[in-house]
């Protein structure tokens, strides 16, 4: 329960959420169950007995009862349990019943719009089709119009970790959902995979008419170069917007580019207490703020940041790097700037 009614009623969009980002082990454990499936520990293969076990092995934090992980090892955890959560969700109403939980969490929080980005490899390699995959989702977009009022597109994910030929592969699939997807990123492990590895993606996507965005910089420090190309490169002239990249404070040229070219930030604060010190975090998130950089507060993963949705990341954001209310109402406007939506949705929104 929050006493801060100014955040908690502000009319919010929210622009970095991963879908199966919400899969809470509630969820997980229900689907599994209606599906015939016993969920078993990914490293030593042992059944799961009841919910409460699993609760406790699902969030990596936790399960170290909250020691700090060095980097590498804890990103590589993080994406088993991420990853290996996909198996659980079969049929259209999995996918429904995820897209419903999340759409009601955004309602209760006075999300009015939000660009959903979802991972079509990570499902197909688990034997999901599309049609299974986009029915739900679409279902859920529908109902959530409708009776919870939260507008919503979708950002169609790219796994960078696996081939650019899978990348169009899919990419070519989700042209048959266009009317749904809005947008396309790129998430997954950055290790070794900058961004312009997938420019032939980019560029189509481009030329199609969807927005860019991609991951930078969130659970290890990366080149700096990736997110240059993500602001320059990729889809010809670089992307609309970059998800996470906190370390271009660590280069002012960049910010500056950034800056001119009206670049959207998503930041996520709890994704990144993870990984790096509080007050680093925060003094970031600052002086990206401060340099007028755009900057729209977001959850990322809320099922595995001890259930920390777009509201508790305004809190926390607002307490650490003591945020007022009217700077709260520019983040609110910030994020509806850098939003995907049609003008007269954005006009609506505040
Ligand atoms: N990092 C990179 N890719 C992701 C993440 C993340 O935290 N969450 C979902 N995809
Ligand atoms: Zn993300």
């Amino acid at each position: 329960e929050t006493k801060d009614s100014f955040v908690s009623a502000i009319p919010k969009v929210e622009l970095h959420i991963h879908i199966e980002g919400t899969l809470t082990p509630a969820l997980k454990w229900r689907f599994a169950q209606r599906n015939n499936m016993t969920l078993t520990h990914p490293r030593t293969g042992v059944a799961f007995l009841t919910l409460e076990e699993y609760e406790e092995s699902h969030d990596p934090m936790k399960a170290r009862k909250g020691e700090r992980m060095n980097n590498s090892e804890e990103t590589l955890s993080f994406f088993e349990a991420y990853y290996g959560g996909f198996d659980v969700l079969r049929t259209e109403q999995d996918y429904y019943e995820l897209a419903m939980h999340y759409y009601e969490h955004a309602a209760a929080m006075s999300v009015r719009y939000c660009e959903i980005s979802f991972d079509p490899q990570g499902h197909t390699r688990t034997g999901t089709t599309w049609e299974t995959m986009m029915g739900g989702f679409s279902k859920a977009q529908e109902k959530a119009e409708k009776d919870l009022k939260v507008k919503s597109a979708w950002i169609m994910c790219l796994l960078r970790d696996l081939s650019p030929q899978s990348a169009m592969e899919h990419y070519l699939v989700a042209l048959n959902y266009r009317h749904m997807i809005i947008g396309v990123g790129l998430d997954s492990n950055e290790d070794g995979r900058p961004p312009m590895l997938f420019e032939e993606v980019f560029a189509t996507a481009r030329k199609d008419g969807f927005r860019l965005t991609a991951h930078c910089d969130v659970g290890k420090t990366y080149p700096l170069e990736h997110i240059r190309q993500v602001a320059t490169k990729i889809g010809h002239k670089g992307a609309d917007r970059i998800d996470h990249g906190l370390n271009i404070t660590e280069s002012p040229e960049l910010m500056a580019l950034i800056r001119m070219k009206g670049i959207g930030m998503t930041i996520c604060p709890w994704s990144y207490m993870r990984h790096q010190p509080m007050e680093e975090v925060y003094e970031r998130i600052r002086i990206l703020f401060d340099a007028g950089i755009k900057i729209a507060i977001a959850s990322d993963d809320p099922a595995f940041m001890e259930d920390t949705w777009i509201l508790e990341n305004l809190l926390v954001a607002k307490k650490f790097c003591k945020f007022t209310d009217s700077d709260i109402l520019i983040l609110a406007k910030d994020a509806v700037d850098v939003c995907w939506a049609p003008e007269q949705v954005k006009n609506e929104i505040l």
